[in-house]
C-alpha cells in the first residue's frame, strides 16, 4: 500500500478500522481506531518518506538532521527505523515511556499501533492555573527522573506536544533520537532526530528542554523563539558560551542575548522563583555585577526534583 497517496479513514488495518485523523506532525499522520472485535481504542502512527520529505516545519515539529563541523542539515531517515526506535526505546524505558507496538513496513514507509490515551496535550492545558501547571511540570520532571535511570537515558523530544495529561497522572510520547541512522542519503553518524526549539544545542540535553519547556508552560511564551531587544546586562561567561555553539554553527543559541526574563512578563516571577526558571535555562545573575552568565544548571532530573521539593515550588 501507498501510504503517502491515500486516506486511511475507512480502512481496517490489522482488525482496527480507522475513524479520524487526530494529529499530524513534521514526519507523521496521526489517526485515531478502534479494535473491530473487542472495541480497544487505539492510535495508528504512520510515518512515510514523502511526508518527511514535504513536510513544511513549524517551530515545534520534530525534524532530522545530521551533525557536521560547523553545521547541520537535513536528513531522511527510513520510515521503518524511526517507529522502530520508539518501540525499542519505549520497551527500554520500564513503561516511564509510553509502550508502542511493534511496527510494520508499507511500499512507501511504515506504521505502528498504540493504545490511545485519553487526556490532552501538556501545550492545551497552558491555560490551567500557575499551581495546576507546576504540578504538572514536577510530574513530568518525575517521569523523567525514572527515564534517564532507564536503558532508554533520555527522551530526546520532550516539548508540551509529547507530554499528555491524564486524570491518572502523565504520559510522555515520542521519543527523539541521537546516534547513527540508515538515511536516504546514506548511513550517517553524527544524526538527530528532535525539535530544535526545544533542543538549539542539538545535544542530548532532556533538562535544557525540561527548562524551555517550563517558561513557556509558566510564561506562556517560548524563551528563544518570543524575544525582546538584545540585552545589556549579559555577562562575560554568557557570550564565551554563546560564541562557542556559533562556531558550531548552532545560531539559535544568538536567542540568549535577547531572552525576556520572567519578573519582566510576570511581576510575582521575581526572586526565588525567577532564579530557579534561569537555573532551568544554564544561566544565572550574578550578585556582585548583576549581569547575566552562564551557569551548569542541574545534573539530573533528580537533582532538580530535590530542589523543588525543599523550595516547596510543588
Ligand atoms: N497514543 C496516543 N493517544 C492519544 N493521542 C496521541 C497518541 N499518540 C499521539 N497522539 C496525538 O498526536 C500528536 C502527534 O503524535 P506523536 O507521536 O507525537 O507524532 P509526531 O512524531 O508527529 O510528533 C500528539 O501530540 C498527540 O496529540
Ligand atoms: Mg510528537
Amino acid at each position: 500500500m501507498q501510504a503517502s497517496e491515500i486516506t486511511w479513514l475507512g480502512l481496517i488495518v490489522d482488525d482496527y478500522l480507522v475513524t479520524d485523523e487526530i494529529g499530524r506532525g513534521g514526519m507523521s499522520r496521526i489517526y485515531r481506531a478502534s479494535h473491530v472485535h473487542s472495541g480497544a481504542e487505539a492510535v495508528i502512527k504512520v510515518v512515510t518518506t514523502k511526508d518527511s520529505a514535504d513536510a513544511e516545519l513549524g517551530r515545534n515539529q520534530t525534524c532530522a538532521n545530521q551533525l557536521f563541523s560547523g553545521g547541520f542539515g537535513p536528513v531522511h531517515p527510513s520510515p521503518l527505523q524511526l517507529l522502530s526506535m520508539e518501540w525499542k526505546r519505549g520497551m527500554q524505558s520500564g513503561a516511564a515511556l509510553c509502550c508502542v507496538g511493534q511496527p510494520a513496513e508499507l511500499a512507501d514507509g511504515a506504521y505502528g499501533i498504540r493504545p490511545f490515551l485519553k487526556g490532552r496535550t501538556l501545550r492545551k492545558e497552558m491555560s490551567t492555573g500557575i499551581t495546576e501547571k507546576l504540578k504538572l511540570l514536577a510530574d513530568v520532571a518525575l517521569v523523567m527522573s525514572l527515564v534517564e535511570k532507564s536503558a532508554a537515558a533520555y527522551h530526546g523530544d520532550l516539548k508540551p506536544d509529547n507530554v499528555i495529561v491524564q486524570e491518572s497522572g502523565i504520559k510522555l510520547i515520542d521519543p527523539g533520537y541521537f546516534g547513527s541512522l540508515h538515511c536516504t542519503e546514506g548511513d550517517i553518524e553524527n544524526c538527530v532526530v528532535t525539535t530544535p526549539a526545544y533542543y538549539p544545542l542539538l545535544e542530548n540535553d532532556d533538562l535544557f528542554a525540561f527548562g524551555a519547556m517550563s517558561w513557556e508552560v509558566l510564561l506562556s511564551r517560548h524563551p528563544l523563539t518570543d524575544l525582546g531587544a538584545p540585552r545589556q546586562d549579559v555577562g562575560e561567561s554568557l557570550r564565551q558560551w554563546v560564541r562557542d555553539y556559533q562556531i558550531l554553527g548552532r545560531h539559535s543559541v544568538n536567542s540568549f542575548l535577547s531572552l525576556v526574563l520572567p519578573s519582566e512578563v510576570r511581576a510575582d516571577f521575581a526572586g526565588s522563583a525567577e532564579t530557579f526558571l534561569l537555573k532551568l535555562l544554564r544561566l544565572r545573575r550574578d550578585l556582585e555585577s548583576n549581569k547575566l552568565e552562564y551557569d551548569p544548571g542541574f545534573a539530573s532530573f533528580g537533582e532538580l526534583l530535590d530542589h523543588l521539593h525543599r523550595a516547596k515550588l510543588t
